[in-house]
């Protein structure tokens, strides 16, 4: 079974994502963690995320076991995965990964759940269930000002709303698989859900897709 979970940034989309792998005991895959590792390798490097050419060769020698999930949480590399990953190449190299997940879940997991941005249009059409998962920008802001404050960030609640609303903006007005609910997803707004209620509303979808 497939689970695509798509949204905007700072959704909660991980949080329920996880949620729902571990309670059917499924593989899950974090699929924005690959194109902030490949702006964090272009970062590193030195380069400007806009530089393709960097932005290709780096999204070409992806390693996956060599993430750094803690560097990849910053703001700068948010920014600059958005910007990555309306590059074309970048996101042909990494699609074969995702669907090899989906398709043959790692450790012989029954099912996967992917969350990102083009799941359920692009990487997965196929999905068993599909969830749109949203919230109103100046929730998300301020869900994810907590969570950056958490980890030591000074950046105003403002700052980071922002930094979520442009890039929205660049994930939805991309040419290349720009964020969008599939037809078919389930359409989930947590904005004034708990963890708890969105999860319960994820899975009665879920359980009522499983046929
Ligand atoms: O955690 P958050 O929702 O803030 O973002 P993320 O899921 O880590 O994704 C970071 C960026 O990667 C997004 O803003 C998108 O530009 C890009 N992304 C994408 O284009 N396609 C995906 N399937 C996943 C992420």
């Amino acid at each position: 079974m497939i689970i695509a979970i798509d949204g905007p940034a700072a959704a909660g989309k991980g949080t329920l994502a996880r949620a729902i792998a571990d309670k059917f005991s499924f593989a899950y895959l974090d699929t924005g963690s690959l194109y902030r590792a490949v702006a964090h390798a272009v970062l590193l490097a030195g380069a400007e995320p806009t530089d393709e050419a960097v932005a290709i060769k780096a999204a070409q020698n992806l390693d996956v076991a060599q993430i750094d999930p803690v560097a990849i949480r910053t703001p700068d590399v948010a920014a600059a995965a958005s910007v990555v990953a309306a590059m074309v190449p970048v996101r042909a190299a990494i699609l074969q990964f995702q669907r090899k997940f989906a398709q043959t879940p790692p450790n012989n997991a029954k099912g996967a759940v992917l969350d990102g941005r083009d799941i359920g249009t692009v990487v997965c059409p196929e999905a068993d269930a599909k969830l749109f998962v949203s919230a109103r920008a100046e929730i998300r802001a301020h869900r994810r000002w907590l969570e950056l404050k958490g980890s030591g960030s000074e950046l105003s609640e403002a700052q980071v709303l922002a930094d979520v609303s442009e890039r929205d903006r660049r994930d939805q007005e991309r040419a290349h698989s720009p964020l969008k609910p599939a037809q078919d997803a389930y359409l989930l707004d947590t904005s004034d859900l708990s963890i708890e209620t969105a999860f319960e509303q994820a899975l009665t979808f879920i359980e009522g897709s499983k046929g």
